[in-house]
């Protein structure tokens, strides 16, 4: 019988993990598994029947923790799940594994408990964690963010020590916590925004009189990496392949007007991966964070995904990494690439709660380069909106040609995606679907201009309009919108290499 493995959520990541859980075939593991979406989008279950995708869909009464506890405690009671991987951090700040775990089942779930979830919930207590088991961090310090006196001296001092410096609302903000100023003119207005969005957050918590806790961070340069670490029940742990991520909405610098997002697209492996960077990762960051977690009871099954900036030679030997925050959970959209060059995503998974990850390693396919670019809602709208990341308009009609995505070997993952059956799939906003595909490296063929083959594969697609939003304004435009130079950065890496 195959070992059926839920993914929690209601994402791309959580959809395309669950379709290579069941479609990858491994040479070295034996096993049959099955990839369940618990949740998911109202869209995903019409686009994998649509498809013919062997995904399994188990539905929740509503989005709160208590109906995914409900859900999973009843699926597991009536074996129609052996395994859950818990992906929105959310989730995990709220309880859901204690929730579980309460019912009986907390062997059966892969994620930290609610006491653990500090890591990412609270920034600064991460940090801290960190420092204290001497891992190396991004320059850092706390200010009240009420004093805009002292936000403002910090920031002139980061600054000037570190060329740039990151404002981080530390606790829970869907990823658009944090706000990065390059320039001394955009203090004020990075910080007026930063207090209008969180305000609300800020004040429930700590009320209006006493300090508002930020997070102030020298803004690091050299290469953005994260990393995804598996840790089994007993601290046991394996890194998958890395990814380059893609936070900034536009091409360029970060700034007011480009902010930081979800993510645009990601591609795996890094440009700069290789064997000595991960034995650094290793060394550096995983053990000690493990064995951090382990020394304050709170080692569970649990994915770790700690974001670093890399410091290389000239000839790109890695020599430190420096976190600057650790997430708990896959990254979105970082996990698509990863998990479509993983041949053994399941035996990963069932090695982590039997506590046999020692055993299992990760089963790339190493000669292949997988690119992920998402669609988002653009601008336009009744109300003018700006689009993702700012406001957004839905329920906007989607057209897509399936045969040409089949022909073009390009995987069109759902994401905030409706379905009626009246009017079949439709907008949800935000980042709506993603175009995935891997590309095969052949003998003698360069990286970089493989990569831009491929590159220009999906964004062709997009170009002739073979996947659309249909604006309410323009039946014959597209509300989609993405960014172009998602994995440029291998040819980048190749003209950094040339000598
Ligand atoms: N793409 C960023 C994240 O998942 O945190």
């Amino acid at each position: 019988m195959a070992t059926r493995i839920g993914f929690v959520g209601t994402d791309g990541r959580t959809f395309l993990a669950a379709l290579e859980t069941s479609r990858a075939v491994s040479e070295f593991y034996a096993g049959e598994y099955e990839g369940v979406v618990v949740r998911g989008t109202p869209a995903m279950p019409t686009f994998a029947q649509r498809q013919g995708w062997p995904i399994d869909f188990i539905a929740t009464a509503d989005n709160s923790t208590s109906a995914y506890a409900e859900a999973l405690i009843q699926a597991f009671r009536q074996d129609t799940l052996d395994i859950a991987l818990i992906m929105p951090e959310a989730l995990l700040f709220h309880g859901l594994v204690d929730q579980v775990a309460a019912a009986g089942f907390g062997d059966r779930l892969i994620g930290l408990d609610q006491e653990g979830a500090f890591l990412e919930a609270d920034k600064i207590a991460g940090k801290e964690l960190c420092v204290a088991a001497g891992i190396p961090v991004a320059p850092w310090t706390t200010v009240n963010a009420r004093d805009y006196a002292q936000v403002l001296a910090t920031s002139l001092d980061f600054l000037h020590a570190h060329g740039g410096v990151v404002l981080k609302y530390p606790y829970s903000a869907g990823g658009k916590g944090a706000r990065i100023i390059l320039h001394s003119w955009e203090i004020r207005e990075v910080y007026d925004l930063l207090i209008q969005d969180y305000k609300e957050d800020y004040t429930q918590f700590f009320g209006r009189k006493g300090p508002w806790p930020l997070l102030v961070e020298g803004r690091m340069s050299g290469v953005e990496i994260s990393f995804t670490i598996l840790v089994d029940r007993d601290g046991n742990f394996q890194i998958l392949p890395t990814a380059m991520d893609y936070p900034e909405r536009f091409e360029g610098p970060p700034g007011v007007n480009n902010p930081i997002t979800g993510g645009m697209g990601a591609i795996s492996p890094h440009p700069l991966e290789s064997p000595e960077l991960m034995a650094l990762a290793a060394r550096t960051i995983a053990r000690p964070l493990v064995q951090a977690l382990r020394s304050r009871g709170l080692l569970r099954p649990c994915v770790l995904y700690p974001g670093c900036f890399l410091s290389c030679t000239d000839n790109f030997q890695p020599t430190v990494l420096r976190v600057c925050e650790i997430n708990i959970r896959p990254g979105e959209p970082e996990f698509q690439p990863v998990a479509k060059r993983l041949r053994n995503l399941g035996a990963l998974l069932q090695a982590m709660v039997t506590g046999r990850l020692h055993e299992v390693q990760p089963e790339v396919r190493t000669d292949q380069i997988s690119l992920c670019i998402a669609l988002v809602t653009g601008p336009g709208g009744p109300k003018q909106q700006k689009g993702y990341p700012w406001s957004l308009t839905k329920g906007e009609p989607l057209e897509i040609d399936f045969d040409y995505f089949a022909k073009k070997n390009i995987t069109i993952i759902p994401s905030a995606m409706d379905w009626d059956p009246a009017s079949g799939f439709k907008s949800d906003g935000s980042r709506v679907a993603y175009l995935v595909a891997n590309v095969t490296l052949k003998e003698g063929q360069k990286p970089g201009t493989v990569v831009e083959i491929l590159r220009q594969r999906l964004l062709t697609a997009y170009d002739q309009g073979k996947i659309r939003v249909i604006p309410r304004e323009d039946e014959k435009g597209n509300r989609l919108a993405l960014r172009r130079d998602i994995g440029h950065h291998y040819k980048l890496a190749e003209i950094l290499r040339a000598r």
